[in-house]
């Protein structure tokens, strides 16, 4: 609590929101403004859902969970995110809200490279494994590096169906539109919306198999693609492994 008694993140929140609103403040302090500014709206959800769950768990036990679904809602799925719309707000940094072995399937699909590695990385895989039932199961998926990687030595052209396809989200054609910009693109996927989420860590195959083996899963294969689960955008250019407890 802040002398005020008003709480000091929410404070801080408005501090920042007068500071972002006065003109002579810099593009660089802006930046990282508006990135705090975003941590503290996720604290307030997080927290508000940690009073309605001040153990850390929920008291249910969803078989089916997906996690950082977003707008991408999966029928007959506990649907946790760090914001609307989902089932439970919950920042996965600081653990799963689930009890230990009790789900038969978590699911995310580009929401681990938004997480910093290795701290909050590693500390989901391991929750995910405490939360899973015996012979539970987890399936992956990010944006492949290794793909992107294997399209630089390529010519690129505007007509390149790897421009089109990473350009369908936005309109940055005129920002990223070289060999590199689209490695920087997988790897740091920067900007300046203050709704964008950057990537923070880069995967490959062979990465999520390690993560996954050294939190204790006994297997982790190639997850078939399946549109009735997965977001059909995600097919193209991404890696998905599933892992069993
Ligand atoms: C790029 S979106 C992907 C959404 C969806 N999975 C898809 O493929 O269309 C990343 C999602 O992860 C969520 N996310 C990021 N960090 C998170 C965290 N620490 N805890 C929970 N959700 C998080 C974001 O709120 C966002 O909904």
């Amino acid at each position: 609590m802040s002398p005020t008694g008003m709480p000091s993140a929410d404070l801080l929140g408005e501090q920042i929101a007068s500071v972002l609103a006065d003109p002579a403040t810099t593009h660089g302090l802006a930046r990282t403004l508006r990135a705090a500014a975003k941590e503290i709206e996720l604290h307030r959800y997080h927290h508000a859902s940690l009073r309605a769950w001040p153990s850390g768990r929920i008291d249910d036990k969803p078989a089916k969970v997906q996690i950082g679904g977003g707008a991408h809602r999966i029928d007959g799925y506990f649907n946790i995110d760090l914001a609307p719309p989902a089932d439970l707000l919950w920042d996965i940094r600081e653990g799963i809200p689930l009890q230990d072995s009790s789900v038969h399937e978590i699911f995310s699909e580009h929401f681990l490279e938004h997480i910093d590695y290795p701290c909050s990385a590693k500390s989901y895989v391991r929750e995910a494994h405490r939360a899973l039932a015996p012979g539970g199961r987890i399936i992956t998926g990010v944006p492949d590096a290794a793909f992107a990687l294997s399209h630089y030595p390529r010519p690129l052209d505007a007509s390149d169906e790897t421009i089109e396809r990473w350009y369908a989200k936005r309109d940055c054609l005129g920002d990223i539109n070289t060999r590199l910009d689209l490695v920087n693109l997988v790897f740091r996927d920067q900007d300046d919306d203050p709704t964008y989420t950057p990537h923070l860590w880069a995967y490959d195959h062979e990465k999520l198999v390690q993560l996954f083996t050294e939190a204790g899963f006994t297997t982790v294969e190639p997850w078939t693609f399946d549109p009735t689960v997965a977001n059909p955008k995600r097919r193209w250019g991404s890696v998905y492994v599933i892992a069993t407890k």
